[in-house]
């Protein structure tokens, strides 16, 4: 690569990479503190699989119910909230006709929202995507994208996957999260789609589970 290639791809994973993954642990955060039947459910995932040790890459698929939060956590907040295409044909979208040349912007906050595929859209619910109910609806989930999709979609989606799944284990293991305010977060649309402040009180959790070997990976 050239030197200006190196300078574009380092600039490009941290304008992309970044503030995408630390914001939607932020949502998690949020959501986790003012919903503590799922966050309890998250730990007792954890204990079960971990025992208080550390996640390693290997845990991913053994923590499902993890897998099912965070999905739930990008349909309500998902960080790259508004994407741009430039139509290079005339087309239409449903009866819109599109002349070449427009460029076109998709809210995927709002796609992911629509009543018709999310019942009750603005209410937190992992257990949309139980394996069970996934596997009725097919995959890809209509009106669900939150790493996009096609030749421009997330580059960074499986490494975006790995660092939450593990930051969250590493975290609720021994912390417990607790909401400072009953009043709910305004999402900031930025370049991403932030929570602003985010005041929390954590509180170790007792009795913290009993380390013991890892179980490979
Ligand atoms: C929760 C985390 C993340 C979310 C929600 C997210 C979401 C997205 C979305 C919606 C797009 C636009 C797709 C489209 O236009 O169809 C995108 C593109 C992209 N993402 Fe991510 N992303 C995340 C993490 C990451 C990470 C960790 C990296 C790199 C280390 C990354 C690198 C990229 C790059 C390079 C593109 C542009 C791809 C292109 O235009 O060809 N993203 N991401």
């Amino acid at each position: 690569m050239s030197d200006q290639q190196v300078h574009d791809e380092a600039m490009t994973v941290l304008a992309a990479g970044t503030d995408t993954v630390s914001h939607t642990l932020s949502w998690c955060a949020y959501l986790l503190a003012r919903h503590p039947a799922v966050q309890r459910a998250m730990q007792a995932e954890m204990d079960q699989v971990l025992a208080g040790r550390a996640p390693c890459h290997a845990d991913m698929e053994r923590l499902p119910y993890t897998r099912m939060v965070i999905s739930e956590v990008l349909r309500l907040y998902p960080a790259g909230y508004l994407v741009s295409r430039a139509a290079t044909t005339d087309t239409t979208v449903g009866s819109h006709p599109i002349a070449a040349g427009s460029m076109l912007l998709i809210c995927y906050y709002a796609l992911q929202r629509a009543p018709e595929h999310f019942p009750e859209p603005d209410a937190f619910r992992p257990e949309r995507w139980s394996p069970d109910l996934t596997a009725e609806r097919g995959v890809p989930t209509p009106g669900y994208l939150p790493f996009g999709l096609g030749p421009h979609g997330c580059i960074g989606e499986g490494f975006a996957w790995t660092q939450m799944t593990m930051v969250l284990a590493a975290l609720l293991t021994h912390w417990e999260l607790i909401p400072v305010s009953p009043r709910p977060v305004e999402p900031v649309p930025t370049f991403t789609l932030t929570t602003g402040t985010l005041p929390m009180e954590i509180r170790r959790r007792h009795p913290t589970p009993r380390p013991r070997s890892p179980a490979g990976g």
